[in-house]
């Protein structure tokens, strides 16, 4: 029988496959990956590299369409929904981010945080507000018309979690995000994390640092395209699977 999500349920995947096709032929990187993202959950995703967790990071966050495999994102399916609807879904639903920050570098961090509002449709008065309250949420009030090469990390990546908040999104995937930080400042941007979990929000994150792994609710690790071992730290167990 096909998985359906629940009321619980934030994500939900069922044998999800992910291959690339190149010059010389497939390249196979989710080998079906199932598993599913309660509301209000703070998961990590662990694995070496290349096992493929930004692949999987970018399908959860419809940056990328699967293979196959079926995907509920708030108990909507993605593979039927048109390339609009799922610009919208991405766009209302989602706050991203990445490792390497990815804020436009001639804008200062006032109007890095617009940008997704702008793409929203929220008013320019709104956008001028909004963007100075989460500015200020993540330490930044001060920083406001400081453009990214008047930043350190630790402030650019700040400026990255503000704008991935600003059309409140139901979920936050992060891929990396302290990846480029000192441990520091790193813990920092963790704290911040932990404090939108607090708070409710549903937060996926990838990461290499064996030091975060006590911090998630669960950890799905990935080998080769596929969930070896999962832990979770609520209820204390440990599962390992055959890959
Ligand atoms: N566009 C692409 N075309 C072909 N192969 C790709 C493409 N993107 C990724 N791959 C391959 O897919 C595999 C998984 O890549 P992915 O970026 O998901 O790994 P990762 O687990 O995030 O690794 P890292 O920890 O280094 O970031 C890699 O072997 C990579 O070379
Ligand atoms: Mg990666």
């Amino acid at each position: 029988m096909a998985v359906k999500p629940d009321a619980t349920d934030a994500l939900v995947l069922d044998d999800i496959r992910k291959s690339y096709f190149t010059y010389s032929g497939e390249v196979p990187v989710l080998k079906g990956v199932s598993f599913r993202v309660k509301r209000g959950e703070f998961l990590g995703i662990m694995g070496s590299s290349g096992s493929g967790k930004s692949t999987l990071l970018n399908t959860l966050g419809l940056l990328d369409t699967p293979t196959s495999g079926s995907y509920f994102l708030d108990g909507k399916e993605i593979g039927i929904l048109s390339d609009k609807e799922l610009t919208i879904l991405r766009n209302r639903k989602i706050g991203f981010v990445f490792q390497s920050f990815h804020l436009f570098p001639h804008l200062t961090v006032r109007q890095n945080i617009e940008v997704p509002m702008i793409y929203a449709g929220v008013s320019r008065l709104r956008r001028h507000a909004m963007a100075a309250q989460m500015a200020e949420k993540v330490g930044l009030g001060h920083r406001l018309d400081h453009r990214p090469n008047q930043l350190s990390g630790g402030e650019c990546q700040r400026v990255a979690v503000a704008r991935s908040l600003v059309n409140r999104p139901t979920f936050i995937l992060a891929d990396e995000p302290t990846g480029n930080l000192d441990e520091k400042t790193g813990n920092e941007i963790m704290n911040l994390f932990h404090n939108l979990h607090k708070n409710g929000t549903t937060l996926v994150m990838v990461t290499h640092n064996p030091q975060y792994e006590s911090e998630y609710d669960r950890v799905i690790y990935l080998r080769n395209g596929r969930v070896w071992r999962v832990i979770d730290n609520v209820n204390g167990t440990r599962e390992e699977f055959e890959t």
